[in-house]
């Protein structure tokens, strides 16, 4: 080589693939991943989901399946939604022992609970009938400290049934606190807080209230999940006071407009943090894909290897199973 070219060639480690994958940083496990899955009451076979195509709302026979096809893929875990046939004001369902979600949670958990962690979205935007994560106020505003009570029997409710984590999603102040706490007084001290601890007022969701039908009937959640816009500061307040209520794992929601937030949770606090590739991450892919624009298979591991970077340890997506099998 002559002296007039650079000495430096990094290009010497990209030459091969053995080369490429003996150095790579970034390595997905299919352990990383949790596979999100809706189930519906009542329905006999799984249905489409438009806006998503390849993810159903399960019968409780089909998410059976889906949950063992996940568990032999070697996926981490599975978190249930559940859409019940009937809602109301207080999201009634929710809670209740014979509900959709802590049936599924029973089924699931007997069947593959050894082998795959079970747990469950704690919320109640599935469950009212006005599609809000709470109890409203006469004027329509989420009352944050009655929603809080709802939010402690559902939890408890569903340690109940066999989940083996919950994972509060309605972003109430001190939604952990509280259910820490009625989790501890029922017996379920052991069962781990997954905290949705930023997350934002997304367009990303849009999709998401097509799978699990709980698009707010009026309004949206601007006053109570974070504004995309929000300052910094804003996020590492919201998970230090998630960490001092008791949250044993922390979530950043969605995942690819906010690899930022991911990176600086990682580098602040001192327990696994799980980023949310959400549904509007994934019709985009997929929708792309079927238009023949994109590399579809290239796309999602590319978005998943750019999550794990950015200082995920766990990631909650729609793709789990398949790219588990892949890995
Ligand atoms: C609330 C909840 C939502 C999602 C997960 N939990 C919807 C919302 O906050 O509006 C969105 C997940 C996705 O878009 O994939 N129970």
């Amino acid at each position: 080589m002559s002296a007039r070219f650079p000495v430096a060639r990094p290009r010497r480690l990209r030459r091969s693939p053995a080369l490429r994958r003996m150095v790579a940083g970034t390595r997905l496990h299919p352990a990383d991943l949790v596979l999100p899955v809706f189930v519906k009451e009542g329905i006999a076979e799984p249905q489409p989901v438009v806006s998503m195509p390849g993810v159903v709302q399960h019968s409780r026979d089909s998410l059976r399946k889906a949950a063992h096809e996940a568990a032999e893929a070697g996926v981490g875990g599975l978190i249930l939604f559940g859409i019940p046939a009937v809602k109301d004001a207080r999201g009634s369902a929710a809670d209740d022992p014979d509900g959709i979600l802590q049936v599924a949670l029973r089924d699931v958990n007997a069947e593959v609970g050894d082998a795959i962690v079970v747990m469950a979205d704690t919320c109640l935007d599935e469950f009212t009938d006005n599609g809000h994560c709470g109890i409203l106020t006469s004027s329509g505003d989420v009352d944050n400290d009655a929603t809080l009570e709802r939010y402690a029997s559902i939890a408890v409710a569903q340690a109940e049934a066999g989940s083996q984590m919950v994972a509060p999603s309605g972003m109430m102040d001190g939604q952990v606190g509280a259910i820490r706490a009625a989790l501890d007084g029922a017996g379920y001290g052991n069962i781990p807080i997954l905290a949705y601890s930023a997350k934002y007022a997304s367009a990303f969701f849009g999709p998401f209230r097509d799978a699990a039908e709980c698009a707010p009937q009026f309004g949206d959640r601007s006053t109570h999940q974070q504004d995309p816009a929000g300052p910094l500061e804003e996020a590492l307040r919201e998970v230090r006071l998630d960490l001092a209520e008791g949250a044993d794992a922390v979530m950043v929601k969605p995942a690819l407009a906010y690899l930022d937030i991911i990176a600086r949770f990682r580098a602040e606090v001192d327990v696994p943090v799980a980023a949310y590739q959400v549904s509007g991450e994934y019709a985009m892919i997929e929708a792309a894909a079927a238009n023949g624009w994109v590399d579809r298979e290239r796309m999602i591991m590319e978005s998943l290897v750019g999550i794990k970077r950015a200082g995920a340890d766990m990631i909650l997506t729609y793709w789990a199973t398949e790219v588990a099998r892949r890995l």
